[in-house]
């Protein structure tokens, strides 16, 4: 999708359709909406009073043929309180336009910026919304002419002194954007088209592209490494395991600066092992390398945009099946770390593999760790599909600045506890410690505890994307399927040095 800048008058504007946002309150019809009203004869007036036009968040109102415009189509979205308005709700409006256009064969159309943000907040929000929702989960439908896709859209209602902010926040939509489709590219994948080799092969194309530096180690290297914990998660696949490592070094870092760690789950497919998951729904777990593909994506958009900071992208990448091979309840296995670990249950595969990983990040030099794994079911339990579950160690200002981030880019993300007595739960039998909690419930909890055991004393945040990193249905803004999530925070995060 190209999006451009137009300077000529909107009401000139030859488009299929001409968008804009409303806002709810005594008189929706404001800014630039009320010259449209006048263009118009005072039609959206009279449609506000009857009460068919609120600005409430998300109403569309679509006008055929307005008169005193060019455009063939006007649409108004609602946006809702202008108080409440934030740069969430504008993507959202700006995804929305293009699926409901997109779904009518509009290919080209017009978004007007009718206030309410800065330039540069505006623009980015827009480009956001529009290349998100823009993406469709089609690729292996064979009728391409279902194969619906917006060619090009306009940005109008910037004047000549917000142009430059504009064209910032523009550039950085597009490249946060297309990266959140790139990692929801990836996720959307089956297994049998993106195994290990397959995502790490996808990922050096990505890093070279993109000019980062890329080491993939494969069964051998990570044997030598004794990655054990990764090792036996691996070890029931007839497809070997490979670890990636992907590097954003900056021109000019400071020597004291941080480096920051981004571990990835990317289990490309979870059967659960011997301790196997129910048939119904399994399907699913081809989504749990969500984590690594996010990580993946993260890098790509750091890669454009050049923050000041060294970051590390460490993804560890396996399938979990059950097999002759396959390790069993009970087994205990050595993580590169050292620390043994009694794997009671081959379904709670993430935090090993991601147990050495971290463990890896370390060696290469992290000081502040974030990893991001598809963990839990039991996250769907407490948060449902909206909040990411956010869980820190002892440093809390490390995660205070991840959760601000979250908030900025408005990323719904929700911290959970992590006092001493969980990590009771997971305290060894046989060995050091084990795979899940014993007794009930805190499932999520637990999960974080094993990871946080091997952070040690490195600040370090897990974000569980289980519930929100795949959306079971459609919605207005953004396509059945992979999200994406976490990616804008981190991004964000990671700009923020
Ligand atoms: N990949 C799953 C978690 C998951 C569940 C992701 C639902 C997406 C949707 C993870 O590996 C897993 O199976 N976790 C177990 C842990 C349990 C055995 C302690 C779970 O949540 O049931
Ligand atoms: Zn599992
Ligand atoms: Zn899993």
């Amino acid at each position: 999708m190209q999006i451009t800048f137009e300077t000529k008058p909107y009401p000139t504007l030859e488009t299929e359709a001409l968008v804009t946002y409303i806002f709810e309150g005594d008189d929706p019809i404001q800014a630039r909406v009320a010259d449209i009203d006048r263009a118009a004869g005072g039609l959206l007036k009279k449609l506000a009073t009857s009460g068919e036009l609120t600005g409430k968040t998300l109403e569309f109102t679509l006008l055929h043929a307005p008169a005193g415009l060019k455009a063939e189509r006007l649409l108004l979205i609602g946006a809702g309180k202008r108080d409440q308005f934030n740069v969430a709700t504008l993507r959202k409006i700006a995804g929305a336009a293009a699926r409901s256009l997109k779904a009518k064969s509009v290919k080209n159309f017009a978004f007007l910026a009718n206030g309410g943000l800065s330039p540069e907040d505006t623009a980015q929000a827009i480009a956001e919304g529009l290349i998100a929702g823009d993406f469709e989960t089609d690729k292996y439908k064979t009728d391409k002419k279902a194969d619906k896709r917006i060619d090009s859209v306009a940005m109008v209602g910037f004047s000549d002194s917000e142009k430059p902010a504009a064209e910032k926040g523009l550039t950085r939509g597009q490249i946060i954007a297309d990266s959140q489709n790139f990692t929801r590219d990836l996720v959307n994948e089956p297994s049998n088209k993106l195994t290990p080799r397959v995502l790490a092969e996808k990922a050096e194309a990505m890093a070279k592209e993109a000019g980062l530096a890329v080491d993939i180690l494969d069964e051998k290297r990570i044997a030598d490494l004794k990655m054990g914990a990764l090792l036996s998660v691996a070890q029931g696949s007839v497809e070997p395991p490979r670890v990636i490592v992907v590097t954003y070094t900056p021109a000019k870092a400071k020597s004291d600066a941080p480096v920051i760690g981004l571990v990835g789950k990317a289990v490309t497919f979870d059967t659960g092992g011997i301790s196997i998951k129910p048939a119904d729904g399994m399907e699913k777990m081809k989504y749990d390398m969500a984590g690594g593909a996010t990580m993946l994506g993260v890098m790509r958009a750091l890669a454009a945009l050049k923050p000041n900071v060294k970051v590390i992208g460490v993804v560890p990448a396996t399938e979990n099946m059950p097999g002759g091979k396959a390790q069993k309840p009970g087994d205990i296995q050595t993580a590169m770390s050292g620390k043994t670990i009694e794997v009671l249950n081959t379904d709670a595969e993430g935090r090993l593999i991601l147990a050495d990983a971290i463990t890896y990040a370390k060696q290469l030099g992290a000081t502040h760790l974030v990893d991001a794994a598809t963990l839990t079911g039991a996250i769907v339990v407490a948060l449902a599909n909206i909040n990411v579950g956010v869980f820190g160690s002892a440093d809390q200002s490390w995660t205070d600045k991840l959760l601000a981030s979250a908030r900025a880019t408005g990323e719904k993300m929700w911290q959970l506890p992590m006092d001493d007595e969980y990590r009771e739960f997971i305290k060894g039998s046989f060995a050091d410690i084990q795979n899940i909690g014993t007794g009930k419930g805190g499932g999520s909890i637990t999960g974080a505890w094993f990871i946080r055991e091997f952070a040690g004393d490195t600040p370090w945040i897990h974000l569980d994307i289980a519930g929100t990193a795949w959306n079971d249905d459609a919605k207005p803004w953004l396509a059945k399927g992979p999200t994406g999530v976490s990616l804008r925070t981190l991004v964000h995060l990671v700009s923020t040095f």
